[in-house]
């Protein structure tokens, strides 16, 4: 069975108080059980990790290799700066589709900007909660046409 690690980064886990007219109502929480639902139609296993640090989402990057086929994440405000979370990935060398609530192209100059897409599959920005459920989606169908 597929095995997805769910990365979320900084401030995600205030989604539904944070910004909502930005980032909508949904908590974190209700998100991760609608990917949940998904899972279990596409009959794969999921497993979750937000953080708030950098640190700890490269250990649990790490962590994975061995034990995880990809990872979907919403890496935040890091996507925009952090060389260290996109080198993680290059480490593991495990696919990877980058998802954002809002358009980040949309938006101030500095979120256009992605350090973490040249590493991934691909990304997909601007569905709000919806961006997981088709990341998720597109993950799935690259892993099961490369491994299967
Ligand atoms: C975000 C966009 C980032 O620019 C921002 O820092 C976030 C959320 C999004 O999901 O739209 O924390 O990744």
């Amino acid at each position: 069975m597929l095995k997805i690690v769910v990365l979320n980064g900084p401030n995600l886990n205030m989604l539904g108080v944070r910004e909502p007219g930005v980032y909508g109502t949904e908590t974190l929480a209700q998100i991760e059980e609608t990917l949940t639902r998904q899972a279990v139609e596409l009959g794969i296993e999921l497993q979750f990790f937000q953080s708030n640090h950098e640190g700890a989402l490269i250990d649990r990057i790490h962590s994975a290799y061995g034990n995880a086929d990809g990872f979907l994440i919403n890496p935040g405000a890091l996507t925009h700066y952090s060389y260290a979370l996109r080198d993680a990935f290059g480490t593991v060398a495990l696919p990877v589709v980058e998802v954002h609530l809002s358009n980040i192209h949309q938006r101030e100059s500095f979120r256009h900007v992605s350090v973490i897409a040249p590493v991934a599959v691909g990304q997909i920005a601007g569905f709000g909660s919806q961006s997981y459920e088709l990341g998720l989606l597109a993950l799935v169908r690259r892993l099961q046409r490369t491994n299967g």
